[in-house]
């Protein structure tokens, strides 16, 4: 039986949205980006966790980064240590060492990734085991320096649709309950035998449709009962419901434009700073 658990995590506002250059097959430059819709948007996604119980913090959006509000690459926390993001595209290096600064700031232990890895968009926790995509963007080296900083199984699985160029856009962890774990996943978004080992590991998984995954529903954010989903993602909705999930559609289509979804937006805090706060203003 799906049971919520109180979550914290990390967000941005979009406040310097906008596409201005392509580094996935979702962005258009030439396309109008409306700032004020995807604030709005945004605004409605951070108010969606906190009604739901949850713990939502804020970076601040530095100007020059329009990708920023996709806070789920920022970092990777376990047990509050932070595994910092090292970007692929130099556009979006700087992200990398501001979310270690927010977290340094406050106390957490972190650590300064010496190999390319763009956080949660491709290192999903799951109970006691971590998911980690490659092929596009996490080089598979970091799944392995992952592995001996938290101390913790990681999986590689490679990832073969540039559409779904991170894990995030096409596997959810709907339950990271070690006794129950869950996902649901696009199937042709992997390699053949990252299939096999999905099937081998979650025989009983959600397998999301073509369209769910155009709708990048697979960017969900489950607390575990609660799943923050793309409203297009009808067949994926159905599909929750079906096992005692709770879908809560959000639309987030301003933000698809960059290539992201509720997940991108938020980043998952894990455990509790070690050293005693000191927050600069
Ligand atoms: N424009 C961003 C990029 O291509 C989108 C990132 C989406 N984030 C995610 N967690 N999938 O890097």
């Amino acid at each position: 039986m799906p049971v919520a658990t109180p979550r914290h995590y990390l967000m941005c506002e979009p406040l310097h949205y906008t596409v201005s250059y392509e580094i996935n097959p979702w962005m258009d430059v030439t396309r109008h980006t409306d700032r004020d819709l995807a604030v709005a948007q945004w605004r409605v996604l951070r108010d969606t966790y906190l009604a739901l119980g949850h713990t939502v913090e804020t970076i601040s959006p530095l100007e020059g980064l329009p990708d920023m509000v996709y806070a789920a690459n920022g970092a990777t926390v376990v047990d509050g240590v932070v595994y910092s993001a090292k970007f692929h595209y130099a556009e979006r290096a700087p992200e990398g060492p501001a979310y270690q600064k927010w977290f340094a700031d406050r106390g957490y232990l972190t650590h300064t990734a010496a190999v390319t890895n763009e956080g949660e968009g491709d290192l999903l926790v799951i109970g006691d085991v971590i998911l980690a995509g490659w092929g596009f963007r996490t080089d598979r080296a970091a799944h392995a320096e992952l592995q001996e900083l938290v101390g913790r199984p990681v999986i590689s699985l490679e990832l073969v649709d540039p559409h779904f160029y991170h894990l995030d856009t096409a596997l959810a962890v709907l339950s990271s309950d070690p006794a129950a774990p869950q996902i649901a996943y696009y199937p042709a978004a992997f390699s053949a035998g990252s299939r096999t080992v999905l099937e081998r590991m979650f025989p009983d998984a959600i397998l999301a449709t073509a369209a769910d995954a155009a709708a990048l529903g697979l960017n969900a954010v489950s607390d575990g009962l609660n799943v923050v989903v793309a409203p297009d993602a009808v067949d994926l909705a159905a599909a929750l419901r079906a096992r005692g999930y709770l879908p809560i559609p959000v639309d987030t289509s301003e933000l698809l434009k960059g290539g992201g979804g509720a997940k991108c937006c938020t980043l998952e805090v894990r455990g509790t700073a070690s050293a005693p706060v000191t927050v600069r203003a």
